[in-house]
């Protein structure tokens, strides 16, 4: 089964208005897509709107997503944001579950899994990370850790909501460390979670249409002999889509691919 390559790019808490606004001019005119891809730029809150403006005036395909948000439509949440104020300034896909979401802010599963469900519910494209930490990695417990994050973070998914997930495996050891899983590595592991989800969770069908790309010190240098993987999809990129070419280049090796 052959899946449109997906790529993203989280900017993290990363860029001021302007650099975010020329970046994102950039992105728009340097992310040629020469065959189907699907790319998605996730800029801090502030700038969403800016940013959004920018893609939207140079006719981009590139879609407007959120780092995070909060469950509740509503209320009394001292300095969060929901879900339909990130509608209204043209978000359509939202990251959760990022392994600094859970390992420097404290998220739970529990609550990633809220999020995932409403984010569905409203509608919402949900880019879902998973990753073992390198102490769980050298307990040989990858595995476990995937179809656990995976696990709790899809229960109470639909089957027809899962066309709008998408799973990020970033192994934690990798996010921002210049370390890369080798392209072995990185497909045993969607392999294993793609198994997982079709014979743990749903089935064939889903599971093989389901994208996972690999997060981690993407870069243009890894993204070829990463994306030849069969189970590899994308890539979700942190450092790297700061620099406009080398998020081109990534795109472009999804294309080659
Ligand atoms: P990195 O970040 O590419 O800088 O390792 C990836 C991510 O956090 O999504």
């Amino acid at each position: 089964m052959s899946r449109t390559p997906y790529v993203g790019g989280n900017w993290k808490m990363n860029l001021h208005g302007d650099e975010a606004l020329a970046l994102a001019q950039s992105l728009a005119s340097v992310t040629a897509m020469s065959g189907p891809a699907d790319v998605v730029i996730c800029p801090a809150f502030m700038y969403l709107s800016s940013v959004g403006d920018v893609l939207a005036k140079a006719g981009s395909l590139i879609k407007l997503g959120a780092q995070d948000f909060y469950a509740q439509p509503n209320g009394a949440f001292t300095g969060e944001v929901s879900l339909s104020m990130l509608r209204d300034v043209g978000v359509s896909v939202v990251l959760v579950g990022h392994s600094e979401r859970r390992h420097v802010l404290g998220e739970p599963d529990t609550l990633i899994n809220e999020k995932t469900l409403a984010a569905l519910e409203a509608d919402m494209e949900v880019i879902l990370c998973v990753g073992e930490t390198l102490e769980q990695r050298k307990a040989g417990k990858t595995d476990a850790i995937n179809w656990g994050q995976t696990g709790y973070g899809l229960a109470g998914v639909t089957a027809d909501q899962m066309t709008r997930v998408t799973i990020a495996y970033e192994p934690v050891w990798a996010i921002g460390t210049g370390m890369t899983a080798t392209p072995g590595d990185a497909q045993n592991a969607h392999q294993a979670i793609r198994a997982f989800v079709q014979f743990g969770l749903f089935n064939e069908s889903i599971a093989q249409s389901m994208r996972i790309m690999y997060g981690g010190s993407a870069k243009p240098a890894n993204a070829g002999d990463l994306i030849a993987q069969p189970d590899v999809d994308g890539f979700l990129v942190g450092g790297a889509s700061l620099v406009s070419d080398d998020f081109a280049a990534i795109v472009a090796a999804t294309q080659e691919n």
